[in-house]
């Protein structure tokens, strides 16, 4: 079993780096492989509506997307960390996501089956864990942890919860001390063990 964890920060060692990190460090302790995958070194264009996925299964613009997007297929896991900026993740997460979305939708439907209507046939994500974790300084964790909530639920995976909304703290001034945030670690390992508990859960029960 393999999770990833992509980090949607410009900066090195981030708060974000740090959350993300700490997931996948619980989750080994479990058994589980996990990759960190970090954004700041990756370039990957926005998408641009070109609908070229649809017929031809793949994304039309070459670049660093399509490793990564490899490793989403791979995975059984994956979390997503952003930064929150401007109440929003940050772009480097959002041109990812919107690809990664449409493209992992395409892959597995065609846009009209056998009688002329779309017919759902699942995505390349069906079946998988995921969650976000959003770091803030001091406003619009909502919105931003929303945004990737809702990328989460439309493309089918099963979301994983913790004891509270995967969400860590950052201190002022854009401060990279995420390990005074005692809270946010707590919650952060506590999500990390509700995967490793569905994962297993999920590998062990054979098909539905
Ligand atoms: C362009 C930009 C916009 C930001 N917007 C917000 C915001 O809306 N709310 C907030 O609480 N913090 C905001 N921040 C602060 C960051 O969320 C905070 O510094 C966080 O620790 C960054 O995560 P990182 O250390 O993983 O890069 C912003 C920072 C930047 C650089």
């Amino acid at each position: 079993m393999k999770v990833i964890g992509i980090c949607g920060s410009p900066r090195e060692r981030s708060n974000t780096e740090f959350f993300v990190n700490l997931a996948l460090k619980e989750l080994q302790k479990h058994g589980i492989d996990t990759e960190l995958i970090t954004l700041r070194d990756k370039v990957i264009h926005p998408c641009t509506g070109c609908y070229h996925c649809v017929k031809a299964k793949e994304c039309s613009i070459k670049d660093d997307f399509q490793d990564i997007f490899n490793k989403m297929l791979e995975a059984d896991g994956i979390l997503v960390g952003s930064p929150v900026y401007h109440s929003a993740p940050t772009a480097y997460i959002k041109t990812l996501l919107d690809r990664a979305g449409f493209l992992g939708r395409w892959i597995v439907n065609e846009m009209k089956g056998v009688y002329g209507n779309y017919e759902w046939k699942g995505n390349a994500f069906s079946g998988k864990v995921g969650a976000p974790i959003t770091v803030a300084r001091r406003a619009g964790q909502n919105f931003a942890f929303a945004e990737l909530l809702l990328w989460f639920t439309g493309n089918d995976f099963i979301v994983i919860g913790s004891h509270y909304w995967n969400v860590g703290v950052a201190g002022s001034g854009g401060k990279v001390d995420a390990e005074a945030d005692t809270e946010g670690i707590g919650i952060i390992e506590h999500l990390a063990q509700n995967m490793a508990f569905v994962l297993k859960r999920l590998k062990n029960c054979g098909e539905v």
